[in-house]
């Protein structure tokens, strides 16, 4: 069971710098005025999230198999699972802005993207007291 919670909190993490870094780049293309500038962030913006996708479905998968494999139960799981369910949500919108801005469609401000940005954070904060500390 240690091997697959130590990959499981290995690619949950590396979900994250995917989850920090995609939103960050949302914010700096707001703000690109240049075609040359824009026609970059929008193939960074495609490469990462090509990339982190596969590794966020096996911080779930690993997740739920640590659940179901093991026995593991409490309020804390389902609060936890709830809190990931969002953030798989979270992920799919990423997915869609990612062709919002591909399309040259985007609407909203740099502003509205910091604010945006800052939704994982809260979401890894609320779910890494959750599993560590079981407070229900
Ligand atoms: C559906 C998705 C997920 C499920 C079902 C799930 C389930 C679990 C379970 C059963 C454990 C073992 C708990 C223990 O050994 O006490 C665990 C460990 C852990 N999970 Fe998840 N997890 C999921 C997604 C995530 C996500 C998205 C994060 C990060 C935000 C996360 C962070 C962690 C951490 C840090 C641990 C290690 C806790 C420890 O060793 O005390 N998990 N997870």
């Amino acid at each position: 069971m240690l091997w697959l919670k130590a990959f499981h909190i290995f690619f949950v993490v590396s979900w994250f710098a995917g989850l920090f870094y995609l939103p960050r780049i949302f914010v700096n293309h707001a703000m690109a005025e240049e075609a040359a500038v824009k026609e970059r962030l929008k193939l960074m913006e495609r490469k990462l999230y090509k990339f982190v996708t596969p590794i966020g479905a096996l911080a779930v998968i690993t997740g739920l198999w640590l659940w179901f494999g093991y026995g593991f139960s409490g309020g804390w799981l389902h609060a936890k699972t709830t809190f990931v369910a969002g953030l798989v949500a979270y992920h799919l919108y990423c997915g869609h802005l990612v062709k919002v801005f591909a399309e040259d469609r985007n609407t909203r401000s740099h502003v509205w993207f910091r604010f945006f940005n800052e939704v994982p954070v809260l979401v890894l904060l609320a779910v890494v007291i959750l599993v560590v500390v079981k407070p229900f």
